[in-house]
């Protein structure tokens, strides 16, 4: 299949940490499935791929061989493991897995300030149904969220993280810079996870957002645009001079009146954090809530198609991939996330993402030896997938990430983000004013209640993070097979699909 090849190439990366432009890469991953770390568990230690996953708690790794994962821990080589008997379960949408809870020493050998090898709790997964992709590299993975609320489940700590902080008699701050693809050629992902020291970042240089509660990484998300063209727009600068400076951005009317530059929608902003709004490194996409997913993928599409770029609905709302014989530079307009910030409630700062983010590469070679017909398969080379789904809550996967250095600061209670020194070039602007107290606008006051009442169980809990994971990245994994099932329709319908293929190459040269 097509992974194979790459895929190996792909292992081979990650026995080395190597470095570019002073960034230590520690995290790679093949596209939409997810970043993955190094982790050696054990005495004497074994070495696992793990999936590193900020949108759940806890660390579980493949205790059995599975046809879907290429090695798995094994218990019994480990002197040091200390099997609780405990049975755990989790349960999502589309499978489950069951496991054993159990202890043994943890370490990350490519972490840069070097975190100690701690005891912590873990999961042995025994058994698991649709949990391991084929193809994706990890055989395990390591959450990273709040422990579990409500339920304490033994004395010792609940997650690999609050392990560490015990240790270090502090709450950790890290921080996943996420670059995206290498080249167009070569879709292995890569990134670094990193620890961070007070003082390791400019306050200056960051915009941060308050985590709203403590149990996914929740925070305010008020609202999502398009950009429309910077010629039309206004004058903010172009992207060679990214950071923009940190004064407040102030917008006069004809009349003189300051206005608000982006106006903040108080439904919209109502809509996406309804249900919860959160910082997710284990999905690929953005999420949206049904209704402005719907919004910012119409805009999206008249944009695309104003500048002359025909891809077919499908692309748009089912989550097909669209395939290319040369790789595409997207002349779209950004896609903008306003966030709350941290030190003013009526306040907000926006990402402003390219389209390099949404519209994601999924695969830059031909799948050639499950293909017979040669020239359908030259056809097709580098294929895309939208960055954004539909759902009931709002996630901010790996698309609204990359490009960005994301720092969770478990001490400050916040998120904040700046500009990487890889990957697209994000922009991020700020601060926009709003007319009143914007979490009474957005109805986001609403977390101060809640906060008492989610209790949840731990098994639940469980459960609710990996169908979160698992669902976005199993349904991202199918690209593959939508590919192959768009090309065998194409044989079906081959006039409608060379009309809008031959169309965008006629774009091509004549611009
Ligand atoms: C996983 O992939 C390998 C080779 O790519 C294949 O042989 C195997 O059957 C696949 N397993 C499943 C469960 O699809
Ligand atoms: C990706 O690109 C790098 C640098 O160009 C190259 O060294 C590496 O072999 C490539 N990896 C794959 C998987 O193609
Ligand atoms: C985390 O937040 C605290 C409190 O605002 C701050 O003192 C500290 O420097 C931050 N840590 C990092 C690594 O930015
Ligand atoms: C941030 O502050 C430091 C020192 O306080 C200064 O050297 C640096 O230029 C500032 N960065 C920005 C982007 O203003
Ligand atoms: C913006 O205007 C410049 C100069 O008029 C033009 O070259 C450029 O293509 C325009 N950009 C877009 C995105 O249309
Ligand atoms: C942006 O503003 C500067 C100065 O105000 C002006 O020189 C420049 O032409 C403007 N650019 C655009 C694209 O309007
Ligand atoms: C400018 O804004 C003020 C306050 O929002 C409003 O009353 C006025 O009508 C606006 N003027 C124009 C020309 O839009």
């Amino acid at each position: 299949m097509i992974f194979k090849s790459e895929f190996m190439l792909h292992l081979l990366f990650l026995i080395f940490v190597y470095q570019v432009k002073g960034i230590e890469y520690n995290l790679f991953g093949y596209p939409g499935l997810g970043y993955l770390i190094e982790v050696n568990i054990g005495h004497p230690p074994q070495k696992l791929n793990i999936l590193v996953d900020t949108g759940s708690s806890t660390l579980a790794v493949a205790a059995v061989p599975s046809s879907d994962i290429s090695q798995f821990f094994h218990a019994a080589n480990s002197n040091t493991l200390i099997n609780s008997g405990k049975e755990v379960h989790a349960k999502y949408t589309l499978g489950d897995w069951h496991g054993i809870l159990a202890s043994d020493f943890i370490k990350f050998p490519s972490l840069r300030k070097k975190i100690p090898e701690v005891r912590s709790q873990f999961v042995l997964i025994t058994d698991s149904t649709d949990f391991f992709m084929n193809g994706s590299g990890w055989q395990g993975i390591l959450g990273l969220a709040y422990p579990v609320l409500g339920e304490s489940t033994s004395t010792s700590d609940n997650s690999w993280l609050e392990a560490v902080e015990n240790i270090q008699h502090k709450q950790a701050t890290f921080s996943m810079t996420l670059c995206g693809v290498h080249s167009v050629l070569n879709t292995t992902h890569y990134g670094q996870f990193s620890f961070l020291d007070d003082g390791d970042v400019m306050n200056n240089d960051s915009f941060c957002t308050p985590i709203l509660r403590e149990c996914w990484y929740e925070i305010g998300v008020l609202g999502v645009h398009i950009v429309k063209d910077p010629n039309i727009s206004g004058n903010v600068s172009d992207d060679t001079t990214i950071f923009p400076n940190m004064t407040e951005l102030t917008v006069l009317n004809a009349s003189g009146i300051e206005v608000n530059p982006s106006i903040l929608n108080e439904k919209m902003c109502r809509d996406l954090n309804v249900e919860k709004s959160i910082v997710d490194s284990g999905t690929t996409n953005i999420r949206l809530p049904d209704v402005i997913f719907r919004q910012v993928v119409d805009e999206l599409r008249l944009a695309a198609r104003a500048a002359d770029v025909l891809i077919l609905d499908e692309f748009w709302y089912q989550g097909e991939a669209a395939c290319w014989p040369e790789p595409r530079t997207w002349r779209l307009p950004r896609l903008a996330l306003d966030l709350l910030t941290v030190d003013s409630d009526d306040k907000y700062f926006t990402i402003e993402l390219p389209p390099e983010n949404y519209m994601r590469l999924v695969s830059g070679h031909m799948a050639d030896s499950d293909n017979t017909d040669e020239d359908e398969g030259a056809l097709a080379e580098y294929c895309y997938k939208l960055g954004l789904e539909a759902g009931a809550d709002t996630v901010l996967g790996v698309a609204a990430m990359e490009g960005m250095q994301v720092i969770f600061n478990k001490s400050s209670s916040s998120i904040c983000w700046r500009r990487a020194d890889c990957g697209v070039s994000p922009r991020i602007i700020g601060y926009y004013k709003a007319s009143s107290s914007i979490r009474e606008q957005c109805d986001l006051n609403k977390y101060e209640e809640k906060r008492t009442t989610s209790s949840i169980k731990a098994a639940q809990w469980v459960a609710f993070a990996v169908l979160n994971v698992a669902v976005s990245l199993l349904l991202y994994l199918a690209a593959p097979f939508v590919r192959t099932w768009c090309l065998r329709r194409y044989r079906a319908a081959r006039t409608r699909f060379t009309m809008s293929m031959s169309r965008t190459s006629l774009v091509e040269t004549e611009s």
